[in-house]
C-alpha cells in the first residue's frame, strides 16, 4: 500500500510486515525517514536529528540555518557537488563542465500495477503498485524519476531510476545508482557474497566501519568474485532473529554495491552503475536497472524465503509453467570435446532407463571445435562428429524417450573461426592494442545490432533444425579492451552497458521465438548468477565446481538470495574433476537434489548398484519436486561454521511436509552426539519420518531436535521426509 499524506508530505510504502517512508521537506529535499519492520501511520521525520556540524555546508535556501546540511541528513537519492560528501547516487557532467547536481522534489504519481522497464529485467505484477517521484535540478535540465514498486504480500519493494535530460545540450552520466538507502545511526554489519571461479558466493560478514566499503565488478559481468546481492543487519542478527535487509540488483554487468559509515555514524547503502560515461542527449531517458529490497524483522532465513517466493513467482518466467523441469544429463565432464553422435547416444541410452529426461550436448558440437582454441562464432553443426546434423541426433534421442538440449556461447568468438576471419572488427578490442584473451577467446561486440542479428540468425538456424527443448547459454571470459567499432570516441564509455542490454535483447528474443524452450544461464558456472539473468534464464549453472562438499558451501551462500529451483546442480563422477575428492554417490545426489537437478557424467560407466542408486535419486527428486522448488528453504546449519554437519530443509508452506537433507564432513572415531533442530514445522503436528514407524511432534523436532545417528565414513548423507499425520 502506498500512502501520500498531504498534511505532512510523507510517502509511506507498507508491505505486510515492513514500512518504508520518505518525505519532501520545506526545501524540496527528499528525505528518507525510515525503512524497517512495519510501524503504524504517521510522520517519522521526527527520527531525523538536526545539528550544526562544522564543515558540513548549508544550502542557500536554508540560510541562516546552520543545522541544515545535505551532508548530515538522510537522503532518498543523494546528489553530488552541492554539499553531500557521502556516496552519491548520481553523477553527471553538466554542459558547462561542472558536476553540480541538486535534485529537488517536483511531483509524484501513484499508479496501480507495477512499472516495467523496457529492455531491462524487472519484477512483474498487476497486483503491485507504483510510486513515481520526480526530482528536478533547478540549475540544469536534469531530472530523475524515482520509481518504487510495492509487492505487499511479498514484503518486496523494488526501485528503479530514470534520468531525463530536459535541457538543450547533452549531459554525461557518470554514475547512476538504482538504490540509495540511508539508515539512521545504528551499528550495522554488511554481508557480501564473494569468491572466484569454482568458489562462488561465500558469505563475508563485517561491521560497517567509518568510510566506504563494499563490492563491485568491472569485468563486464556480475562476476564470480562479487555478487550483486548484499545484506545489511544488526550485529546480533542471525538466521532466525534480528532485523536484516537484503538488496539485489537486477543486472548482469558492472556494478557497485557500497556502504558508507559517515562521520556521525549513519550508514548509506548505494547500488547501481558506475563509470558509465553515457551521453544523454536532450529529450533522452536513461533507465538504471531495477533493485529489489526486502527487510525481515526475524533473521536471514525469513528474508531469504521472502525473496525466494518473489523471485519464483514474480521474476522468473518459467517455460515449464508450474510443471516440473526435466532431470537432465550433460556430457561435459563425461566427454569434454571428445564426443560424437554414438558416444552421446550411449550416454542417453544408459540414462533414459534411469528416469533421466533430457540429454544436453555441451561444448564442441559446432564449427571446428576439438578444444577451446577454435570455432566459437561458427554456429553450424560439425557433421564429422554428428553425421546427419542435429535433426538425426535429436530424433534418436527422442526415440529413447528423452528430450534434447544444446550448449551455446553466443557472446564469444575464437580468432580461429570463419566468423573472425570474415569480421575481425566484430570482436571488442581497442585499435592498435593487442588485447587480452580469456580462455583463448575474444568477446563479440554485443553492443552492436548487426553483430547480434548475425549471431541470432545463426542460432535460429540451428534451433529450427531440430526440436531443442533446453538451451545452455554460456559465457567464458570477462570483458577487456572494451571498445566498439560502431561508436564514436566520446561514446565508447557506453559500450559496456550497451553490451549487457544487447545480451538481454537477445535473450528476450529467444523467449519470444522459443517460448517452450528452457534456457539455463551459465558463465563458467556462476559468473553471472544474478536476478537480471534469472529474468531471462529460469535457472543458472551454479558453479563449475561439481564437488558435492564444496557445493554445500556454494549453494549455502547462493541460497541467501536465490531460490533452489534456480541453481543448476548436477551429480558428477568421482574423483571429482575440480577437487579430486571422492564422495559417496548418495551424498552427491543429496547435494544436487537441492537445485535444478541433473547429472554430469557418463552413467553408462556405472555398475548396476550405482545405477540403482541413481534410479532412486531421480525418483526421490521427482517425488519431492514441488517441495524442493516451492517449499520454504530453511538453512539448519552453517557449513562454514560447522563443516562436520550441514543440513537444510525444504518445508511445505503449511509446514505439514518437509524434506530434510543432512551431509556429514570427514569421519572420525568416537563422534560426538548430534541433535539437529528442525525449523518451519507445525509445532502441534505429529510427523511420520520416512514413512516408517517413527513419529515425532513438531515442537519436539524444532525445540529439542532430531538425534542424528553416527554415520560411518567420510561425507555421508541422510534425507528425512516428514509428513504430518
Ligand atoms: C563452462 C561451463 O560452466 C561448463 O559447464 C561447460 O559448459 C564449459 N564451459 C564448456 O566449455
Amino acid at each position: 500500500m502506498i500512502v501520500f499524506d498531504r498534511t505532512c508530505g510523507t510517502f509511506t510504502l507498507h508491505t505486510r510486515s515492513t514500512t518504508y517512508q520518505m518525505k519532501a521537506d520545506q526545501y524540496g529535499v527528499l528525505l528518507h525517514t525510515y525503512y524497517g519492520p512495519r510501524v503504524g501511520e504517521g510522520d517519522l521525520s521526527g527520527l531525523i536529528q538536526y545539528a550544526d556540524r562544522g564543515f558540513s555546508p548549508n544550502p542557500s535556501e536554508a540560510h541562516p540555518r546552520r543545522d541544515y546540511s545535505l551532508d548530515t541528513l538522510p537522503q532518498e537519492y543523494s546528489t553530488c557537488g552541492v554539499g553531500d560528501y557521502r556516496l552519491s547516487s548520481v553523477q553527471v557532467e553538466q554542459p558547462d563542465g561542472s558536476q553540480a547536481l541538486d535534485l529537488r522534489y517536483a511531483g509524484y504519481e501513484i499508479r496501480r500495477g507495477k512499472y516495467a522497464l523496457p529492455g531491462l529485467p524487472a519484477f512483474r505484477g498487476e497486483d503491485g503498485e507504483t510510486l513515481s517521484i520526480s526530482l528536478r535540478d533547478p540549475g540544469s535540465g536534469v531530472e530523475a524519476e524515482l520509481l518504487y514498486g510495492v509487492f505487499e504480500d511479498y514484503d518486496l519493494i523494488t526501485r528503479a531510476v530514470q534520468i531525463v535530460n530536459r535541457g538543450e545540450e547533452p549531459v554525461k552520466l557518470q554514475r547512476v545508482m538504482s538504490l540509495c538507502l540511508d539508515f539512521l545511526p545504528l551499528d550495522l554489519d554488511l554481508i557480501t557474497f564473494n569468491g572466484a571461479h569454482v568458489r562462488e558466493r561465500w558469505p563475508d560478514r563485517a561491521p560497517i566501519r567509518p568510510g566506504v566499503q563494499g563490492v563491485g565488478s568491472s569485468r563486464g559481468m556480475s562476476s564470480h568474485q562479487h555478487n550483486p546481492f548484499v545484506m545489511i543487519c544488526e550485529h546480533d542478527t542471525g538466521e532466525d532473529h534480528g532485523v536484516c535487509y537484503g538488496a539485489a540488483l537486477l543486472y548482469s554487468g558492472d556494478f557497485e554495491a557500497m556502504a558508507e559509515r559517515s562521520q556521525f555514524g549513519d550508514i548509506r547503502l548505494v547500488m547501481g552503475l558506475v563509470q558509465l560515461q553515457w551521453t544523454l542527449e536532450p529529450g533522452e531517458v536513461f533507465a538504471a536497472p531495477e533493485a529489489a529490497l526486502v527487510c525481515s524483522p526475524s533473521g536471514f532465513g525469513q528474508m531469504s524465503r521472502q525473496l525466494h517466493r518473489a523471485v519464483r513467482e514474480r521474476l522468473v518466467r518459467d517455460p515449464c509453467q508450474g510443471g516440473r523441469r526435466p532431470v537432465l544429463i550433460n556430457n561435459w565432464e563425461a566427454t569434454y570435446f571428445d564426443f560424437n553422435k554414438e558416444k552421446l547416444l550411449d550416454i542417453a541410452r544408459a540414462a533414459a532407463p534411469l528416469g533421466i529426461e533430457l540429454l544436453v550436448m555441451d561444448d564442441g558440437w559446432f564449427g571446428v571445435r576439438d578444444s577451446d582454441t577454435s570455432g566459437l562464432g561458427d554456429w553450424t553443426v560439425n557433421e564429422k562428429k554428428l553425421p546427419g546434423g542435429l535433426g538425426e541426433l535429436v530424433s534418436e534421442v527422442r526415440r529413447l524417450g528423452m528430450r534434447f538440449g544444446l550448449w551455446v556461447e553466443p557472446e564469444m568468438i575464437s580468432e580461429d573461426s570463419e566468423l573472425y576471419r570474415a569480421h575481425p572488427d566484430w570482436a571488442l578490442g581497442v585499435p592498435g592494442r593487442p588485447g587480452s584473451r580469456g580462455r583463448g577467446q575474444l568477446t563479440l561486440d554485443f553492443s552492436r545490432k548487426d553483430v547480434r542479428e548475425h549471431v541470432y540468425a545463426a542460432l535460429r538456424k540451428v534451433l529450427d533444425s531440430a526440436e531443442v527443448s533446453y538451451l545452455k547459454w554460456d559465457m567464458n571470459r570477462c570483458l577487456t579492451d572494451v571498445w566498439s567499432a560502431a561508436l564514436p570516441p566520446r561514446r565508447q564509455g557506453e559500450t559496456r552497458h550497451r553490451y549487457v542490454l544487447g545480451v538481454y535483447e537477445m535473450l528476450e528474443n529467444l523467449r519470444r521465438d522459443y517460448p517452450h524452450m528452457l534456457v539455463e544461464g551459465c558463465a563458467g558456472g556462476g559468473g553471472r548468477f544474478d536476478l537480471g539473468m534469472l529474468y531471462y534464464t529460469p535457472q543458472i549453472w551454479c558453479s563449475d565446481n561439481t564437488d558435492a562438499i564444496d557445493r554445500l558451501r556454494i549453494q549455502y551462500g547462493t541460497s541467501f538470495c536465490y531460490p533452489a529451483c534456480c541453481m543448476g546442480a548436477h551429480v558428477s563422477a568421482v574423483p571429482n574433476e575440480q577437487t579430486g575428492r571422492v564422495t559417496p554417490l548418495e551424498t552427491r545426489g543429496v547435494a544436487a537434489m537441492s537445485g535444478a537437478f541433473g547429472y554430469e557424467m557418463d552413467v553408462g560407466k556405472c555398475g548396476e548398484a550405482e545405477k540403482a542408486v541413481i534410479r532412486t535419486q531421480v525418483e526421490t527428486f521427482k517425488t519431492h519436486y514441488r517441495l524442493i522448488q516451492e517449499g520454504g528453504y530453511y538453512r539448519l546449519t552453517d557449513p562454514f561454521a560447522d563443516p562436520e554437519l550441514t543440513a537444510w530443509a525444504h518445508v511445505a508452506p503449511d509446514g505439514r511436509e518437509a524434506l530434510v537433507s543432512i551431509v556429514t564432513g570427514s569421519g572420525h572415531a568416537a563422534p560426538r552426539f548430534r541433535l539437529l533442530r528442525l525449523k518451519g514445522l507445525d509445532p502441534d503436528a505429529v510427523y511420520r519420518i520416512n514413512g516408517g514407524a517413527e513419529l515425532c511432534r513438531g515442537s519436539v523436532l524444532m525445540n529439542a531436535g532430531w538425534p542424528v545417528p553416527p554415520l560411518r565414513g567420510d561425507y555421508q548423507s541422510l534425507q528425512l521426509h516428514l509428513e504430518a499425520e
